[in-house]
């Protein structure tokens, strides 16, 4: 359900982070901000929402991993215990018709899938500490208890309900597999829930001439008896939760407009065929997808703490975390369409059920990419695959960090920017650092570090002591609150400052080099600005981790942690001659990446001109005048009994109308072409068919199957036009 413009604002931010701008107040008060920061270890779990496995992960979806893994890193190095888990959320039917689609059972695509989406997190070092599935042993007993328990406690009833069926495939269609034309605009083609032209929603028996996206047939309306939750029952303890836990507060403005509205019963039954768990004592009735897609959380969790090879010892236990009086931390991140989910009928369910509620869900907006929403054609909607293949995925960590807030209004990777930024900002302020001050103590002396105490140079060293106490404050305040845009920035103007008083001490100037303390003045000055690279590190290291792992390698240290801001490198400790820690990126692979993501869609029906097919031998002009191409209108398309791939068109051709048997059935419902223009061979000779005698042939394009064109003429045209 996605938030409305107006209540999106923009991202909050405290004074303390950005000084002098008027901004909003922050999404919760510092001193609680402070509180849980200075406290001792918290116990936090964390999960992103769970990706379909339907299809591959893309950009998109990475800004909600990216997001939460920073995070969790960040809670991390703090010395937190901070578990995270994820898994495919493997039901419905997107999913068993993908994999009717291709030949296989659900199980093996959600296998497939899962491996690619596995991959793909890892490559982008998303570090969950378990990645599960739905389709799991766990989730069916958690489902089947927690239903269960909201059944016993009165809280699920039966009801019959009218619903579009597709006779031909034989089962009842969700609202995205009707089309037709939206009742309000008169658009074709547009989905049974909502029209995407105008915006108007509605239910899929408003549309005119709907059709099943499946068979291409009209569906019926038949009954069926459904299952509800009755969310109403939990009014109260929802306006009780949303007080207490720690939401945004343009998620809070969203559900006080759901209460005012009144909650309504959610169906969480569906008919078979089905691909989910079957509901208990309810044959051929199965959970609604995003009935068990969030207990899928705790399922991956309880995965998690059972297997001894994950969990060894057995430390972590599943009821210390989801029991009703546990007292450790749960988040949620998700994206702001499905806060619905999260919001109303997930702490409901769990309250129901006599289980613990979130501490907080946290929504976030949608990535768009230059301004615009991804799209196909323009080559921007890239997949994380593609984008693995040929950029650095620290690269896009660090640009959606530096973009990303607390707030629900959406990202936009704008790809110059991006080039732009992340080579100014890691390249240009962070690596430089290291690079230059590495090299002068290499040369001079042995890659030592100098005594930390005795600062000559003071301008640098009081720097440093700023970048300290923003490290211990400012910084990881940003993190918390996930104002990561503003954690950045503060890093970056450390990191400005510390360039800038590089460039004064020019510690590489000949005069300098002549000065009686040269020697010990260019020692301090290195030293200083390799232990600011080294504070540099620990503050990006949520962000950054390949690139901290190989600053920590160069600085010969151990993995830093946060509390390491107060330990510096010690006098005489030595440095590794430098490598290179991140390169620039190179447009030219940015552009490769979008043309690769163009190519991705091109279907295996699709010809290039390579292999087009031949063109046919010269005619004259006689030759062709000899055909009488004409418009015509198909006043009548219909079925043919026992043809199936035949529809029989009537075509008026302005005076006279002609009987056509047309090989189009795969591609068309009758229902889509009725009252349609189209362009006729009206001097074929006449064919007897098994049928009937076909008097003519439509034009149409493409290799056959659904990939099946009719031609339609430009408005104007007039039934019985000669074409030529
Ligand atoms: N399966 C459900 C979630 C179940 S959680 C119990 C789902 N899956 S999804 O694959 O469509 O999306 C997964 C997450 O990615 C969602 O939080 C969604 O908001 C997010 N995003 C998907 N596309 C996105 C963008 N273009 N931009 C930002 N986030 C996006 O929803
Ligand atoms: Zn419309």
């Amino acid at each position: 359900m996605p938030l409305p413009a107006e209540s999106r604002r923009k991202s909050a931010v405290c004074g303390i982070l950005s000084p002098g701008a008027g901004l909003p107040p922050p999404p919760h008060n510092s001193n609680e901000i402070r509180k849980l920061m200075n406290t001792k270890p918290r116990q936090i779990l964390v999960t992103s929402a769970l990706p379909y496995a339907n299809g591959p992960i893309h950009l998109g979806h990475m800004l909600e991993y990216i997001q939460t893994d920073i995070w969790v890193r960040f809670q991390r190095l703090r010395g937190h215990e901070c578990i995270y888990v994820c898994a495919d959320d493997a039901h419905g039917t997107p999913i068993m018709l993908k994999a009717r689609e291709l030949g296989i059972t659900s199980e093996e695509l959600v296998a497939r899938i899962g491996a690619e989406h596995r991959r793909d997190f890892a490559d982008f070092h998303i570090g969950v500490d378990n990645y599960h599935s739905t389709h799991s042993p766990e989730n069916r007993e958690l489902a089947t208890h927690i239903y269960k328990e909201l059944k016993k406690h009165g809280h699920i009833m039966r009801r019959t309900i009218r619903q579009f069926y597709d006779e031909q495939a034989k089962m009842f269609l969700p609202d995205r597999f009707i089309k037709g034309t939206c009742p309000r605009c008169a658009t074709p083609d547009q989905y049974g829930d909502a029209c995407e032209n105008c915006g108007a929603t509605y239910s899929p028996a408003d549309l005119v001439n709907p059709v099943s996206v499946i068979s291409g047939t009209r569906p019926v309306e038949k009954e069926s008896e459904h299952y509800f939750f009755k969310l109403g029952d939990f009014t109260g303890f929802l306006k009780g939760w949303m007080t207490t836990s720690k939401l945004h507060p343009a998620v809070r403005a969203k559900l006080d407009e759901w209460f005012q509205v009144g909650l309504q019963d959610w169906d969480i039954s569906r008919d078979a065929p089905y691909f989910g768990f079957e509901i208990p004592d309810a044959p051929g009735k199965y959970f609604y997808v995003w009935l068990d897609a969030p207990i899928g959380y705790m399922a991956s969790f309880k995965n998690l703490c059972d297997d001894p090879k994950k969990n060894p010892g057995g430390k972590l236990r599943f009821e210390d975390y989801w029991s009703k009086d546990s007292q450790k931390e749960l988040y949620h991140f998700i994206g702001k369409d499905i806060t619905y989910f999260h919001t109303l009928f997930w702490p409901a369910m769990l309250s129901g059920a006599d289980f613990r509620t979130p501490t907080a869900v946290y929504a976030h907006g949608f990535l768009t990419v230059n301004g615009q929403k991804m799209s196909k054609s323009r080559g921007t909607f890239i997949k994380a695959r593609t984008y693995l293949d040929h950029l650095n995925p620290e690269y896009l960590r660090y640009y959606f960090a530096a973009k990303l807030g607390a707030g629900v209004e959406d990202i936009d990777l704008n790809l110059d920017d991006f080039v732009q930024r992340v080579n100014s900002d890691l390249i240009g302020k962070y690596v430089n650092i290291a690079s230059r001050a590495a090299t002068l103590l290499q040369q001079n002396f042995e890659g030592r570090i100098g005594n930390p105490n005795l600062p000559i140079t003071s301008n640098l060293f009081n720097q440093q002591t700023d970048f300290n106490i923003d490290l211990t404050r400012s910084v990881p305040q940003a993190y918390e609150m996930r104002e990561f845009h503003a954690a950045m920035n503060i890093v970056m103007r450390n990191a400005e400052r510390i360039n800038g008083s590089w460039h004064e001490a020019a510690p590489w100037r000949p005069a300098q080099v002549a000065d009686a303390n040269a020697s010990q003045k260019l020692h301090d000055i290195c030293s200083m600005a390799i232990q600011a690279f080294r504070l540099l590190t620990i503050a990006l290291k949520p962000v950054l981790p390949q690139l901290a792992a190989n600053a920590e390698n160069f600085l010969n240290i151990h993995e830093l942690h946060w509390n390491d801001i107060n330990n510096p490198l010690p006098e005489g400790h030595q440095i590794r001659p430098y490598q290179h820690i991140m390169t620039r990126i190179e447009p030219a692979k940015v552009k490769a990446m979008l043309e690769a993501s163009k190519e991705n869609l091109t279907k295996p029906s699709e010809k290039t001109a390579a292999n087009m097919e031949p063109i046919f031998p010269e005619i004259s002009y006689d030759d062709f005048a000899k055909l009488d191409l004409r418009i015509a209108r198909i006043a009548r398309a219909e079925h043919v009994d026992g043809a199936d791939k035949l529809l029989r068109l009537t075509l008026d051709l302005g005076g006279e109308t002609r009987n056509v048997f047309a090989g189009i059935k795969s591609a068309y419902a009758p229902e889509q072409l009725q009252g349609k223009l189209t362009v006729m061979v009206a001097n074929l000779a006449p064919r007897t068919m098994k049928f009937g005698v076909s008097e003519g042939m439509v034009l149409a394009a493409g290799p056959g199957g659904k990939d099946l064109w009719i031609l339609e003429p430009h408005a104007g045209a007039q039934p019985g036009m000669r074409v030529k």
